[in-house]
């Protein structure tokens, strides 16, 4: 069933790559599969028009069309309506979004927001953009060695701080350990003090079930090109209750429904988070995309087959490995504890970004085994992944990684471990 999926992968079996591509990038953005393709080209061919504003029928379809795609993305994650769902950019734009309408609504000098040490960039650099207009402060929930966060200090945190804590903002499946936190506990824990509470489903969204009304979050955010999707669209998730009283980011068309000289009034939601003509043919897409995504689930057997593949073939990747002494897997061992994602360390070797001085001095540079893993044709990523404090904290430096989609296979992983083997057994530098 799987090697039938990958078929759908027109860019897989392309002839451009007369030797093959070897795709380990999926974290970074998925291939997208022929239907999802000839759906955007079917778009810009047939039903391409600017949405609520035309009176024509083009222009009407497109609307519904538009309208659909939000559904779709409620229906994916069990929001209670389309209302509570507008289209994004990407992760980021949704997470700047929240933090400039929450945190600029929520927040005052002295209060908190919390994340944690495993974010990556986006959410973290957003708040400390607004830090330099509001005094607050970034707590970060510790990772410990087993690579879980601290729930303990979160709770103390709570405990000791109480209602200052106005905002917890925390990833699902980690772009580098592939860990998936317990993001159930950590809302509870954080609903103690009333936090809003903001959940970055980048990378959980493509690899298991995520549904907003079980984990409890206030807000989410997901990347479209992340989901089998195009790139450019993106959906963000809010609970209605809050979405009536805030004060949108952006100003112009389709958020209001009249303007006079003396001010204006708001369109309804979601369009009213929407200015400007959006991605209409991404957004579109995007929920072809999970439609697309939800029936290949659905033909496997349910999100456990997916996860249960995946786990298959990061076990038998990291297996290829044992007893190898200079493969350092960054990230849990047990594979049950992995979604998707394996990055690691090659001893004796750094890589792109090294901070350590003495590293620096000591080991081999990594360039000949990057280069020679990419004249093997696989696309993988090597640094920190936007993820400097995660990789600060296990004092790793920039490591390499190899991550999943559902076309990825067991053939994909066996090439990959050889290459890498005869890379450093090459003692490539
Ligand atoms: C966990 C996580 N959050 C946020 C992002 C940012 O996504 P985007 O670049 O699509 O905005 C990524 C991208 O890799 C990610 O892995």
């Amino acid at each position: 069933m799987f090697d039938e999926i990958r078929k759908e992968f027109p860019l897989l079996k392309s002839k451009l790559f007369e030797r093959g591509l070897v795709y380990l990038d999926s974290a970074a953005t998925t291939q997208k599969p022929q239907a999802v393709i000839d759906r955007l080209v079917q778009y810009y061919t047939k039903e391409n028009a600017n949405i609520h504003r035309g009176p024509y029928d083009l222009s009407v379809d497109a609307t519904k069309l538009w309208e659909q795609a939000h559904q779709i993305v409620a229906d994916f994650i069990n929001a209670k309506s389309y209302k509570e769902i507008f289209f994004v950019r990407n992760t980021t734009e949704g997470l700047n979004f929240l933090v400039n309408t929450f945190g600029r609504k929520l927040l005052s000098d002295g209060d908190i927001v919390v994340i944690s040490e495993m974010e990556h960039h986006s959410n973290i650099v957003s708040w400390m953009l607004l830090q330099k207009e509001i005094k607050f402060r970034i707590e970060y929930i510790p990772v410990k060695d087993d690579y879980t966060l601290d729930l303990d200090w979160l709770n103390d945190l709570v405990k000791k701080e109480g209602n200052k804590i106005k905002i917890v903002s925390v990833v699902h499946i980690s772009n580098v350990l592939g860990v998936k936190n317990d993001v159930e506990k950590i809302f509870k824990i954080a609903k103690k003090v009333e936090a809003f509470t903001i959940l970055d489903a980048a990378q959980s969204v493509a690899r298991c079930k995520v549904d907003v009304k079980e984990i409890g979050c206030d807000a989410l955010v997901f990347s479209g090109h992340k989901v089998y999707g195009p790139t450019g669209s993106g959906a963000l998730y809010c609970n209605l209750k809050y979405l009536e009283e805030l004060t949108p980011w952006m100003g112009g068309g389709e958020m209001v429904s009249t303007v006079t000289k003396d001010g204006f009034e708001y369109n309804e939601l979601p369009w009213k988070f929407e200015a400007g003509t959006p991605d209409i043919g991404g957004g579109i897409v995007l929920g072809s995309a999970i439609e697309w995504l939800e029936s290949k689930v659905s033909a496997i057997g349910g999100w456990d087959v997916l996860i249960n593949h995946e786990q298959g073939l990061i076990g038998s990747f990291l297996n290829e490995f044992n007893g190898i002494e200079w493969f350092k897997h960054f990230g849990p061992d047990d594979i049950s504890k992995k979604y998707g994602v394996i990055a690691f360390n090659i001893e004796g070797f750094t890589f792109r970004g090294c901070k350590d001085i003495s590293k620096i001095e000591s080991m081999k540079e990594g360039n000949g085994v990057i280069e020679f893993l990419n004249r093997k044709r696989i696309a993988f990523r090597e640094g920190y992944h936007c993820a400097e404090l995660l990789h600060d904290r296990f004092h790793t430096g920039p490591t390499i990684r190899f991550s999943l989609g559902i076309y990825s296979t067991q053939q994909d992983l066996k090439y990959a471990a050889n290459s890498l083997k005869e890379a450093v057994l090459r003692g490539l530098n």
